[in-house]
């Protein structure tokens, strides 16, 4: 079966797990875990690359996490994000998202409600994943979408129309649980969530987050399942100390 067609059978069946990737060796632990989706998101031009937002990002930058991460995946899907810019008319969209699934994604995540790119592309039988709430490409100011009733309104119907268009899932990012929810009951496709609440078809979050690699970053809905910034500190500061004590290299450790 299609990988899509597994995605969108899992609605009000089973939770889809996806988590975030950008190079060989995480794509490598994600797929030997067995999760849903590996998503190569347009975040690495934060996570990876140290930028403000993911303005920067470019396809180029794309295509070669993208190609890093199919190193590693062998069996879980890959879903390239579309950076800023790169579907700025139908024929480009064509083009970079051809480029996209050619470095070995399955699919390509769109941002926002882009009626005739979305369409095209499904035409052309590519599998698009459709993201609304808050739009990092776009967005001024991180924060929750929907609060407001018109705005709430908008992102509704923006979710019914993605629907139509053929997406295979929708992205639901930082929206109250209750808009998540009216969503999720309304769309045939499966809802994937980040900060949207517990009624999504599935959850979403940046590894790098939930492993706890950037000290300070805690946005409330992120759930953080290691420390690992500080596990990494002390494992270095051992390392440091070894050095300077010559502890290390020790005999175990050293070629005669
Ligand atoms: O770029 C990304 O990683 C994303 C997720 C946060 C959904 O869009």
């Amino acid at each position: 079966m299609e990988f899509e067609n597994r995605i969108r059978r899992k609605k009000n069946k089973e939770k889809i797990v996806m988590l975030t990737a950008y190079d060989f060796q995480m794509a490598k632990i994600l797929d030997s875990v067995g999760i849903d989706m590996i998503l190569v998101g347009d975040s690495l031009g934060m996570v990876f690359q140290g930028f403000r937002d993911t303005r920067s990002v470019t396809i180029e930058d794309m295509i070669y996490h993208t190609k890093a991460v199919a190193r590693g995946a062998a069996i879980t899907p890959i879903i390239g994000d579309m950076p800023v810019c790169s579907d700025r008319s139908i024929e480009l969209a064509l083009r970079n998202s051809s480029r996209l699934l050619e470095a070995g994604a399955k699919g390509v995540k769109i941002e926002g409600h882009k009626r005739e790119i979305i369409q095209r592309l499904v035409e052309e039988g590519i599998p698009v994943m459709g993201h609304l709430g808050l739009l990092p490409q776009t967005a001024n100011v991180y924060k929750v979408q929907g609060k407001d009733p018109k705005e709430a309104q908008q992102i509704f119907q923006d979710a019914l129309n993605l629907d139509q268009y053929g997406v295979f899932s929708i992205i639901l990012e930082c929206v109250p649980e209750s808009l998540a929810e009216k969503i999720t009951k309304a769309v045939r496709v499966p809802t994937i969530g980040i900060g949207a609440g517990k009624h999504c078809d599935g959850q979403v979050l940046v590894v790098n987050d939930m492993l706890g690699l950037l000290e300070g970053f805690k946005p409330k809905y992120l759930k953080r399942y290691l420390c690992l910034n500080k596990l990494i500190k002390k494992a270095i500061e051992t390392f440091a100390e070894d050095v300077r004590s010559e502890k290390y290299p020790d005999e175990e450790h050293t070629y005669h």
